[in-house]
């Protein structure tokens, strides 16, 4: 364990390694922010739709039983309050970091809908599916742009809801997977909001979830062995390498064949 003095001298050498840690701060929907959970304040004085986590930390074990939303899965206890936060299908969220300083690995956005309230629900419970995922977005993997490269570059990082996904209450989980200390395996941090989907105005709500191949559980989503959670950006030519394997599943896009197939028998009932 390094003091704290220590750190500070060895700061401008190792900013990308040492002080790099950090959360979700907080969320903004259709100009409204949502203050996150902050981990090192009581849980009793906290009202929040992020779930609790226990410090800026990364997870390091991709099999972590707490790898569905860096806690034991449940909602904010001992007096904490609990809320979820209105959006519509289609809208942007943003995840506020604020300070983020690692460049290397990608971004990946997850949903889960809770079969009843959120706040009911544990996270280990819940089928996930992936709504967006950025890993190396254009040159090499040592010079070149990361997911993690939009966070550190804005401080933030947007996701849109499907359009097509139905009303009720659901979990987001974002999702930074840094590579730069990769001998010490893969920086995972992950942080979750509870949300509830209500229809535009004069819209049903009806919608789909994605099928099955879309869906996963965390743990169980990815392996140790994944190729994504083994890249060291800074190996021996690594300037020639130009291609990244982003862990877990495929994006849901609404647009594979059951789900059109769905939406067609829907419009064909007209
Ligand atoms: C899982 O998260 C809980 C907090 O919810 C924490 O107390 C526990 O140490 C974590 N377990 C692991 C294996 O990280
Ligand atoms: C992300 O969304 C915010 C609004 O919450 C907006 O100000 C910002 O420009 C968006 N960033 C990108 C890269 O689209």
């Amino acid at each position: 364990m390094l003091s704290p003095l220590t750190l500070l001298l060895l700061a401008p050498f190792l900013v990308v390694r040492v002080v790099a840690h950090g959360a979700l701060a907080s969320y903004i929907i259709n100009d409204e922010e949502y203050i996150g959970y902050q981990p090192y304040a009581p849980p009793a004085d906290q009202a929040t739709i992020a779930r609790p986590f226990p410090g800026i930390d990364p997870i390091r074990d991709p099999l972590s039983e707490n790898l569905s939303c860096n806690n034991d899965g449940g909602p904010v206890g001992d007096g904490g309050k609990q809320l979820s936060a209105p959006i519509h299908p289609g809208d942007v969220i943003t995840g506020v970091y604020g300070l983020w300083l690692h460049p290397f690995g990608p971004a990946l956005v997850y949903m889960a809908r809770c079969p009843g309230a959120c706040v009911d629900s544990n996270s280990r419970d819940l089928k996930w599916f992936k709504i967006k995922e950025e890993g190396l977005i254009d040159g090499s993997i040592v010079y070149g742009n990361w997911g993690n490269g939009v966070v550190s570059k804005t401080g933030m990082y947007n996701a849109t809801i499907p359009s097509y996904l139905e009303a009720g209450e659901y979990l987001i989980r974002h999702e930074l997977i840094s590579l730069h200390a990769i001998e010490n395996g893969p920086q995972i941090y992950v942080e979750c909001a509870q949300l509830k989907i209500v229809p535009r105005e004069g819209e049903s709500g009806q919608g789909r979830l994605p099928p099955s191949r879309y869906m996963v559980s965390f743990p169980g989503a990815y392996r140790s062995s994944d190729p994504g959670l083994n890249v060291n950006p800074f190996a021996p030519g690594g300037d020639e390498i130009m291609a990244y394997d982003i862990p877990g599943p495929a994006v849901w896009d609404g647009k594979d064949e059951e789900s059109y197939g769905e939406a067609l028998g829907a419009l064909s009932n007209w």
